[in-house]
């Protein structure tokens, strides 16, 4: 069955029901098969320790439609490494590679009709996440878990998608230095909301955070890391435990050095040093690359390379990694996974 009610040239990044999902349950030590079913309301004790006290974490992965018609999933293995690393941080039971990678199979088969189309650019964007259920009250681990897997065919999540967008420098923080920054929990995401809507109140596509202990180096966008590209040829992208390790910034730290033959350092990006670069990106599953004309930093708008158009290491950089999840380009081993 076909797709004919989604306009696929028009889609955002928007909460679209789909047919099916995959839920599974860990009690007594252990999590069940899973099940795929078409309700997509849970139904959880009030107790719930990711109700009141954060115990959750969740995932971004996205299904493409390859250009040969058969369907990739990109480097699920790493999403489903960095869950399990969610989960430790936050007392919560792992959920197996296997049984991580056979749920997102599952939900993408259930819901093939809802890929967009090869050649449209919108991909089916996974959601899988680990939730503490259970009646409960204490601060403590849940006695129960949940773990589902739901998908949305998405377009641009930032709107026009591959031109440049301006960020703010925000004057908070997402996350604490020993804290959960590294981890994909909801609350960090739930401390970058006034930010992120304070921003885009003032035209802003999103915040940028510094490093919470001495706020003078970039850490990354509230949705997606940050990369810049040096006058003499560097990539470089800010490592501090406080940041999200991103797959798409893994990726692409891999793909500039063994394609563009760019040097590559993880280090400091220091707010006060942004004329290095000559280029700027955000970049994630959500975000894919993202130019970033300028950084507006205590009311002045630092622009890289232009308001309006993408420079041309950002746009190499951009072809390659999609040519490679459209099935355009070859990858490097074990990076696409066919459904
Ligand atoms: N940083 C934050 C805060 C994010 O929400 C995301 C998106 O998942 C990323 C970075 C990029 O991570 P990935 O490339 O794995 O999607
Ligand atoms: C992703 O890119 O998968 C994310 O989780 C970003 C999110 C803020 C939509």
């Amino acid at each position: 069955m076909g797709n004919e009610s989604i306009n696929w040239d028009k889609l955002g990044f928007d909460y679209i029901k789909t047919d099916k999902r995959y839920l599974a349950h860990w009690r007594d030590g252990e999590w069940d098969a899973g099940t795929l079913t078409e309700d997509n309301v849970l139904h959880i004790s009030e107790g719930s320790t990711a109700l009141h006290y954060g115990q959750q974490c969740f995932e971004g992965l996205k299904a493409y439609r390859a250009k040969d018609g058969s369907i990739n999933l990109f480097r699920p293995d790493q999403n489903a490494a960095r869950m399990q690393r969610s989960c430790s941080r936050l007392l919560m039971p792992h959920v197996p590679t296997e049984q991580f990678i056979e749920a997102c199979k599952q939900v993408v088969r259930a819901n093939e009709r809802f890929i967009p189309p090869y050649g449209t650019g919108g991909a089916l964007y996974l959601r899988p996440f680990v939730i503490g259920v259970g009646d409960n009250i204490g601060v403590r681990a849940a006695p129960e878990f949940i773990f589902s897997v739901f998908c949305i065919p998405v377009g641009p999540y930032f709107k026009g998608g591959m031109k440049p967008h301006n960020f703010a420098i925000s004057s908070y923080d997402r996350a604490a230095p020993q804290g959960t920054g590294a981890a994909k929990v909801g609350g960090n995401y739930a401390a970058s909301m006034m930010p992120g809507s304070e921003a885009k109140k003032h035209g802003f596509a999103d915040a940028i955070y510094l490093d919470p202990l001495t706020h003078s180096k970039i850490e990354e966008v509230g949705s997606a890391n940050f990369f810049g590209i040096t006058h003499d040829d560097q990539f470089i992208t800010p490592k501090s435990p406080s940041v999200l390790p991103g797959i798409t910034r893994l990726s692409l730290i891999e793909l500039a050095e063994s394609r563009l033959g760019l040097k590559v350092t993880e280090g400091e990006v220091f707010i006060d040093k942004l004329d290095q670069f000559k280029e700027a990106g955000a970049c994630g599953t959500a975000a894919v690359i993202t130019p970033i004309g300028g950084i507006s930093y205590k009311d002045t708008l630092h622009v890289f390379h232009s308001e309006t158009e993408v420079g041309p290491v950002t746009q190499r950089l951009y072809k390659e990694l999609t040519g490679i999840q459209f099935g355009e380009i070859e990858g490097p081993a074990g990076w696409i996974v066919k459904v």
